[in-house]
């Protein structure tokens, strides 16, 4: 076995040689944070996979997002270390029950979470991530909005706009999962911290939270408060993002079971393989993938 600064040292010198870039989500693993380009949130990855000047992109996230990746950037090699690392809450739509919904509605307009298979996308007139759904629903010209798959962040947006929004039945399994007890219980053991809690998570958790923010979002709040605790109410992966840049705070995380093991597939092993034999590449068929390119772009264009 290859000791951990081996591992580290062959990525590295691969990267150049490939003219890679790796792109990491903050739900990834610490160790593959660490050895990223790029740590953001899905927005800031879509972002990020446009604007590098690479011929690779070595995606350490979830499938949608390295899908995303393969829709906005066809000229790039968009590599997924871990072909199984897929997100539940992206499963819970597809296509043909998308096609029910919009005849049950037809003044509709659709919005799709950037949580969704391409396809999904592409049946869709725009994307939206946590970072910016509010804005996205407000910039369409609809009063009635299906929103798919997640019915948290479809609530949470439902509480923050004027149109009616009808809702999917998905969910994220890590954040829904957390409860309000377990709120009122972090906040019991530190009532100095600010709660800041992930718009996946249900609406009571977030009504007990002093503000909702993508994972992007919590990472700039948290930089420039005067606070010095927080309660973290997202997937734990984020805590060593704000670890490493706000060294001085402490931070809790509101449960010890958020977590995702499919953001967690993706090791340094699995990094240097893909590198190595450039697997498995991602790719979206063309039909699909300019529909979705569309929804896409359309969220890029409105503001964050
Ligand atoms: P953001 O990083 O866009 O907030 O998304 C959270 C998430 O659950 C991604 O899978
Ligand atoms: Fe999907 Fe939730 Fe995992 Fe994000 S944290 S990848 S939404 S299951």
């Amino acid at each position: 076995m290859q000791d951990r600064q081996t591992i580290i040292n062959k990525i590295k010198s691969l990267k150049k040689e490939r003219n890679a870039v790796i792109l990491a989500h903050c739900y990834a693993r610490n160790e593959v944070q660490d050895i990223a380009d790029f740590v953001g949130d899905s927005l800031g990855l879509s972002q990020e996979a446009v604007d590098q000047d690479a011929d690779v992109i070595v995606f350490c996230g979830v499938s949608f997002m390295a899908e995303s990746a393969a829709v906005l950037s066809p000229e790039k090699t968009v590599l997924m270390p871990d072909a199984d690392a897929n997100c539940p809450m992206a499963a819970m739509v597809d296509v043909p029950s998308l096609r029910e919904m919009k005849k049950e509605h037809p003044d509709a307009m659709v919005v799709c979470y950037v949580n969704t298979r391409a396809d999904v996308k592409a049946e869709s007139d725009i994307c939206c991530t946590s970072a910016n759904a509010v804005e996205v629903v407000n910039s369409l010209d609809a009063d009635e909005i299906i929103f798919v798959p997640d019915k948290n962040l479809a609530a949470y947006v439902a509480e923050h706009t004027d149109k009616k929004i009808i809702p999917w039945n998905g969910y994220c399994p890590v954040h829904n999962q957390i409860l309000e007890e377990d709120v009122i219980l972090a906040a019991n053991d530190h009532p100095d911290a600010e709660i800041l809690a992930h718009p996946e998570c249900r609406s009571k958790v977030l009504e007990d939270s002093d503000h909702v923010f993508s994972t992007t979002g919590m990472l700039n709040y948290v930089k420039d408060s005067s606070c010095n605790e927080f309660i973290i109410s997202t997937e734990q992966g984020i805590m060593h993002q704000l670890e490493v840049e706000n060294p001085e705070k402490k931070f809790y995380p509101v449960s010890k079971f958020a977590f995702c093991s499919d953001m967690k597939m993706i090791n340094l092993e699995a990094v240097l393989r893909s590198l190595e034999s450039m697997e498995h590449v991602v790719t979206v068929p063309e039909d699909i993938r300019l529909g979705a390119k569309r929804s896409l772009d359309r969220m890029l264009e409105v503001r964050r």
